[in-house]
């Protein structure tokens, strides 16, 4: 059962790119080192559990998402006794820390892969997904890479084709084989053990494929301009049935430990991501919510979006919401110049746990990255349609120093034109910026409980006002966000909208009552308290 009070329940989880975070030894590349010494940061802002993106000993075809040794750190993030002094730091400072597991496929380069690929009577040749190639010679059914060609990559000297959900470099592993399952759960209780908080589990709902192979049905919605893999759905190359009896087991093993977390990366529908909960609520402890990631920036679209969401949970099970992560467009530039701040309020105002991504909390935007800069083997592969995932993932801007503050070195991503302004110091020092801004709502959601606990309950509202309230017994906690640019004057009268502004996205209107009229300026959201 998701126990009341648990800390992955109350807290604000906030996800490190590695990578980009913070460089200490001048190569460009940001490593465990470098987050220790910008956990200071992460301390003033008062988020509570970092999820860190891969660290682990990897060939980098997928900065990080290749894995070839689970229980090693690759040298260029630092050392095991690094990882040691990164966890207890945070330990010290009252951070989790959440690392990613990978278990959906390694890199080719992992000793299991290469030992499945050298015979087809190799004992680990099961551990990997192998078929005879089609009568004509070509591959075994019609699944499509994410990643751009066909999922399955002929292996000329065994003669068989092997299955990659993504590259060619990222075999997928065999869930239906014993010995895989418990591989990677002796894997993650080797890092339990080492004293991690949980895991967010990398793709989960792919982890089972169709028993048969059976060829997945065209996708009739299918148009140019999206990624090739959608010219087909994934009936039957993930989301089966018997995914659900491994996170029931993954989430076993969590639950060998003490408070500990499992949270799932799923892209899916909101009746099929509420599965992922799992029987009795044995499956993950927070199954992603990517809902607001690709929402139209519409008050009534984000008003149906949460009302969907709330209605589909399971009796008991804990909400959660994210506005960015490593492979989505920054928030900063879907929503628009003027609306990062609404944005912020309404994730640190919705009832479940919020996930920020590094940089949001400065306002960083999608980098743009010339053709021949390009990093991500995604935009490589599937050039010019806008899939790339590097323009959010560069630097973080620490300061106005060369590169940000981010290495002394060359970044092995370019820095947002702006750091010179938008940056942490910088920002820091500006009473209004809207890093005071996640700051402020960070505080105000730790002090005022029901906006942890308290309900969700939707307020009608028309036009680009979206109005929501959160209740528990003591506190009403009202809402209003404008998601316009043009002003609006709300009479409060039998709206129950009277009380007294906690905050401002503008910073400028604490302790103002409300009485008879609210007015919110375009681009504003307020956050209305009143004790009952
Ligand atoms: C997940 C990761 C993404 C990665 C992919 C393959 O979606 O978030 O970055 O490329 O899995 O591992
Ligand atoms: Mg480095």
């Amino acid at each position: 059962m998701a126990e009341r009070g648990a800390w992955w329940r109350e807290g604000i989880f906030y996800q490190i790119y590695p990578r980009s975070f913070q460089d200490s030894d001048c190569d460009g590349v940001g490593d465990l080192t470098g987050i220790i010494h910008r956990l200071p940061h992460l301390l003033t802002l008062g988020v509570d559990a970092i999820w860190l993106s891969p660290i682990f000993t990897s060939p980098m075809a997928d900065f990080g998402y290749d894995i070839a040794d689970y229980t090693g750190i690759d040298p260029l993030y630092g050392t095991m006794e690094d990882f040691d002094a990164l966890v207890k730091a945070a330990h010290d400072g009252g951070l989790k820390v959440i690392l990613d597991l990978v278990p959906n496929h390694t890199s080719d380069q992992h000793p299991w892969f290469l030992q499945a690929r050298h015979a087809r009577d190799d004992p680990h040749r099961d551990w990997y997904i192998w078929r005879d190639p089609a009568p004509d010679g070509g591959p075994p059914n019609n699944w499509l890479s994410e990643f751009g060609g066909g999922a399955w990559a002929f292996d000329s000297k065994t003669a068989q084709y092997y299955y990659h959900a993504f590259l060619a470099q990222q075999p997928d592993l065999n869930w239906r084989n014993p010995q895989v399952r418990a591989a990677i759960y002796n894997v993650m209780r080797f890092w339990l053990r080492k004293g991690v908080d949980g895991f967010r589990v990398d793709v989960i709902w792919h982890l089972i494929k169709d028993a048969q192979f059976r060829d997945n049905p065209a996708n009739p919605d299918y148009h140019g301009g999206r990624p090739p893999h959608e010219q087909i759905l994934s009936r039957y190359s993930a989301d089966r049935p018997e995914v659900h009896e491994v996170v029931a087991e993954m989430r076993a093993v969590i639950d060998e430990f003490d408070d500990r977390v499992l949270i799932g990366e799923i892209y899916l529908p909101v009746e099929r991501l509420m599965t992922y909960y799992g029987k009795d609520l044995t499956g993950a402890h927070l199954p992603f919510n990517f809902a607001l990631l690709s929402a139209p920036w519409h008050a009534r679209e984000i008003e149906a979006i949460i009302a969907d969401y709330e209605a589909a949970l399971p009796p008991g099970a804990w909400p959660n919401w994210v506005l960015g992560n490593h492979d989505r467009p920054r928030v900063a530039s879907r929503v628009g110049p003027d609306q990062p701040r609404v944005a912020a309020m309404l994730l640190l105002t919705l009832r479940g746990t919020p996930t920020l991504y590094y940089g949001d909390e400065i306002g960083m935007h999608q980098v743009e990255i010339a053709p021949g800069e390009v990093r991500d083997p995604f935009e490589r592969n599937v050039p010019g349609i806008g899939v790339g995932r590097d323009g959010c993932r560069t630097p973080m801007q620490w300061s106005a120093l060369p590169q940000a503050g981010f290495t002394q070195a060359v970044p092995w991503l370019p820095v947002a034109d702006d750091f010179t302004h938008e940056n942490v110091v910088n920002l820091s020092a500006d009473r209004r910026s809207i890093l005071n801004l996640y700051r402020a709502l960070i505080r105000m959601r730790k002090t005022h409980r029901a906006l942890v606990t308290g309900r969700y309950r939707p307020v009608a509202a028309q036009g680009d006002l979206l109005l929501y309230r959160r209740e528990d017994d003591g506190e009403v906690i009202t809402v209003a966000l404008n998601l316009g640019d043009e002003p609006v004057a709300i009479a409060t009268e039998g709206r129950g909208l009277d009380g007294e502004i906690l905050l401002s996205t503008w910073l400028d209107r604490d302790g103002e009552r409300i009485d008879g009229t609210l007015d919110l300026r375009g681009n504003e959201g307020v956050v209305i308290g009143k004790a009952i």
